[in-house]
């Protein structure tokens, strides 16, 4: 009797989990470093049921396997090679794009726009084509050009909407986040520090003055705790050694932006999150701040609020490099075929 009554609940739970669609998510280097553990987390997301990964990598179908037999609902799929990203990405909700290569130590984000850029556009030209109102969220160094060029290759093909483009800097909240965490003794879920600008050294700008809950720092430690925050991708790179860059808490960080995308189109409220996005905020015509995303993407920009002296300064600083990064992504995409 109890495990009739089980499997009638079982049963239920199948129907009512086959016959309710959720979200089509779709990994464009899913294979990677990044790729796998990201889709692993995905894997576990109740409001993503299909789950597609795109790769070059001969070991995609066997990632997919993989995941695949995880005893979540969603199914995934396999798409290898550019012919084959057309499927990846039709009739998706939300594209995220870590496909590229990693730093090496010694090396900036800059030094990988010449292979990572071109293998962004490619996969944006067909987004464009194909899924012009999915949400993209774009991972692939340097974030600061990618974005631009991305931008630049959507109007070409005249579906451009700056509200559905994101530049993924998500890291850099968690890792203030966390940071801030350490020194204060805090629990580190509790604590969200809005990081503003751009993904690069010091255009990555931390407004540790509005974090919540409220922390005060010594100057020195202030300008420490900057100076790491903005040097956190190059710790792991060196502590690596030649190994690549940050992969988990990028998934970690990935896994979370995707997710507020899927619950804000499916209409959850209030969902807020930083990241790169066309702006008028600043000079920059692209510039990080807090948005608040629904069905459509970008409903509101929060701007950068009040920002302290020292964070006046930080942004002087940014200015400059980002212009830099943005004119060379965009004259990129503006000259892509
Ligand atoms: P990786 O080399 O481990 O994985 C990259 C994946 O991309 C591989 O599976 C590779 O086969 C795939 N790929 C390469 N060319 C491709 C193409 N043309 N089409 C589809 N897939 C392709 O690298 P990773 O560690 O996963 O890092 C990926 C990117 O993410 C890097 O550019 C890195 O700098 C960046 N990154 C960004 C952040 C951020 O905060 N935005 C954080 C960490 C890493
Ligand atoms: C990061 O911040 O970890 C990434 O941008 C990867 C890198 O090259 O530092």
């Amino acid at each position: 009797m109890f495990s009739k009554v089980c499997k009638n609940i079982i049963n239920q739970g199948a129907r009512q989990y086959s016959s309710k669609k959720g979200l089509k998510v779709t990994v464009c280097g899913g294979s990677g470093g990044i790729g796998q553990p990201l889709s692993l987390l995905l894997k576990q997301s109740p409001l993503i049921t299909d789950l597609a990964i795109y790769d070059i990598a001969p070991v995609t179908p066997g990632v997919v396997a993989d995941l695949s037999h995880m005893d979540t609902n969603s199914n995934v799929t396999s798409h290898v090679g550019l012919d084959n990203l057309k499927d990846a990405v039709a009739d998706t909700d939300v594209v995220i794009i870590p496909a590229g290569i990693p730093r090496k130590p010694g090396m900036t984000r800059d030094d990988l726009f010449n292979t990572n850029i071109s293998i962004v556009c490619d996969i944006i030209k067909v987004i464009g084509q194909v899924s012009p109102h999915a949400l993209v969220g774009i991972i692939s160094n340097p974030v600061n050009s990618a974005v631009p060029a991305a931008a630049e290759i959507l109007k070409k093909l005249n579906v451009y909407d700056p509200k559905r483009l994101f530049g993924v800097t998500t890291l850099d909240i968690v890792r203030s986040n966390r940071f801030i965490a350490e020194l204060k003794c805090l629990n580190a879920t509790d604590v969200n520090v809005p990081v503003i600008g751009g993904h690069s050294g010091p255009t990555i700008i931390p407004l540790i003055s509005q974090c919540t809950p409220q922390v005060k720092f010594d100057h020195d430690v202030l300008v420490k705790l900057t100076k790491r925050i903005q040097e956190a991708g190059t710790e792991v790179v060196q502590a690596k050694a030649g190994a690549g860059s940050a992969t988990l808490s990028m998934a970690y960080a990935g896994a979370k932006f995707t997710t507020s995308m899927c619950r804000a189109i499916l209409g959850e409220p209030n969902v807020v999150e930083c990241s790169f996005v066309e702006s008028t905020v600043t000079d920059s015509p692209y510039f990080s701040t807090p948005v608040l995303i629904g069905k459509n993407g970008i409903e509101k920009n929060f701007g950068m609020g009040n920002l302290s002296d020292f964070e006046k300064e930080l942004l002087k600083a940014a200015l400059p490099e980002l212009a830099s990064n943005i004119k060379k992504g965009a004259d990129f995409g503006k000259n892509y075929k």
